[in-house]
């Protein structure tokens, strides 16, 4: 018997990650779901997660009843910073969250080494972060597990989508029998619509026309033409009926033909992350020095400029493609924090990087004339107080 398109794309996957076993789901914080469960993670247990994140990645340890402990990031590669990591471990701590932020590695061997002491697993959390390497290792194999996104903005997409990877036999035993008990099936309107979705997607999205297409994306969420990759019923702590759901056939088929291009699409950002470095080296702007042994492949390339709101608000009418990831410890800022443990001044700087950070494309539509509109634009907005200013005499040619 042949097998069948989510299947196919979850034994793909497996194999492309180095995993023994991969399991595909509707959206990625469905991924990290099934992991935290199939983990035990219950009432009253602790999960630590770095105070820079976005909120449909704390929902799941609140829906679970846990709690999440924040983590302050180091502010070069806005991962949790290691060093603080022993101070927020406590004798409820289960799982401990390395977000691979913007698709720069953690600090690898410094969480495992003080989760190990403690016999805390640690769960990598790759949505920003396909192909990313760690002492030339994947990201999304040093953990007990890893999850991925494939939502329209992620490395690459599904119109939304995840993927939990394992190479623990038992942990996949587990989730495997959690799926098989509780996993719901995509309705086949949401399918249909999801479609839809993949289509303006392929249209509509280009670095010039991005704020836009979200606006007429937005509208059309509102008016339940597509299925928006987060709802208002979601920005609570309480789980969606429908949370639970595993991926449909023709997501699972979107994702076998990205996964045909994936080489050239971490090539192509890669290229693009040395594009940036070499645009604003050239006008003095600092560009983050990022240890040997950590090989990003950027999901956005950030920087931090002197006034991020009017960058935000100028963006779109330069038709530069301005990310604003994250806004508040807890993005978006509509986020409640008080609902999900956060208080001002935990995260000092993770407050700071909301307060400054903008990204820019790395996707296979951002090419070299793209960056170089882009860094011509937030030249103009000017660097994050700190960072060395232009230099003088610079001579960046910001042909369009
Ligand atoms: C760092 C991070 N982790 C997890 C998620 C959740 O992914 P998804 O939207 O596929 O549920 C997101 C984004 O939404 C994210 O930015």
């Amino acid at each position: 018997m042949s097998l069948g398109a989510v299947n196919r794309f979850e034994a793909e996957f497996a194999r492309w990650a180095g995993a023994a076993r991969a399991f595909a789901f509707w959206k990625g914080r469905v991924a990290m779901y099934a992991i935290l469960r199939a983990l035990g993670v219950a009432e009253g247990d602790e999960v630590i997660l770095p105070g820079y994140t976005c909120v449909m990645d704390v929902n799941p340890v609140k829906y679970l009843g846990a709690k999440p402990v924040y983590v302050d990031i180091e502010p070069v590669t806005y991962n949790m910073d290691p060093s603080l990591l022993p101070a927020a471990i406590s004798p409820r701590t289960r799982v401990i969250v390395a977000q691979h932020t913007y698709g720069y590695p953690c600090e690898m061997d410094a969480i495992l080494d003080v989760a190990g002491r403690h016999g805390i697993p640690v769960v990598e959390d790759c949505c920003l972060a396909l192909g990313s390497t760690y002492k030339g290792r994947l990201c999304g194999t040093f953990g007990v597990a890893a999850y991925w996104s494939f939502q329209w903005n992620k490395p690459f997409t599904t119109g939304i989508g995840g993927m939990a990877t394992t190479g623990e036999a038992d942990l996949a035993g587990r989730i495997e029998m959690l799926c098989r008990r509780e996993l719901r099936r995509p309705p086949a309107k949401a399918a249909r619509m999801l479609a839809l979705q993949r289509m303006i997607y392929r249209l509509l999205i280009y670095p010039e026309t991005t704020a836009l297409a979200a606006s007429l994306f937005r509208w059309l969420t509102k008016k339940g033409a597509v299925v928006g990759s987060s709802s208002v019923s979601e920005l609570c702590t309480t789980m969606p009926g429908d949370f639970f759901m595993g991926m449909s056939d023709g997501q699972a088929r979107a994702g076998l033909r990205r996964m045909e291009a994936i080489h050239a699409n971490l090539a192509h950002r890669r290229g693009m992350r040395k594009v940036y470095d070499d645009l604003l080296r050239q006008v003095g702007w600092q560009v983050p020095e990022i240890p040997e042994h950590m090989d990003p492949v950027l999901v956005r390339y950030p920087l931090r400029v002197a006034d991020k709101d009017r960058a935000v608000a100028e963006a779109p009418g330069n038709f530069v493609e301005l990310g604003t990831w994250f806004e508040c410890p807890l993005h978006p800022k509509e986020t409640r924090m008080e609902l999900y443990d956060y208080r001002e001044g935990m995260c000092p700087v993770a407050e700071k990087a909301c307060r400054e950070v903008v990204n820019l494309p790395t996707h296979a539509r951002a090419n070299e004339r793209v960056a170089r509109r882009s860094v011509a634009f937030v030249y103009g907005i000017g660097p994050a107080a700190g960072q060395p200013a232009a230099a003088p005499g610079a001579t960046l040619q910001f042909g369009m």
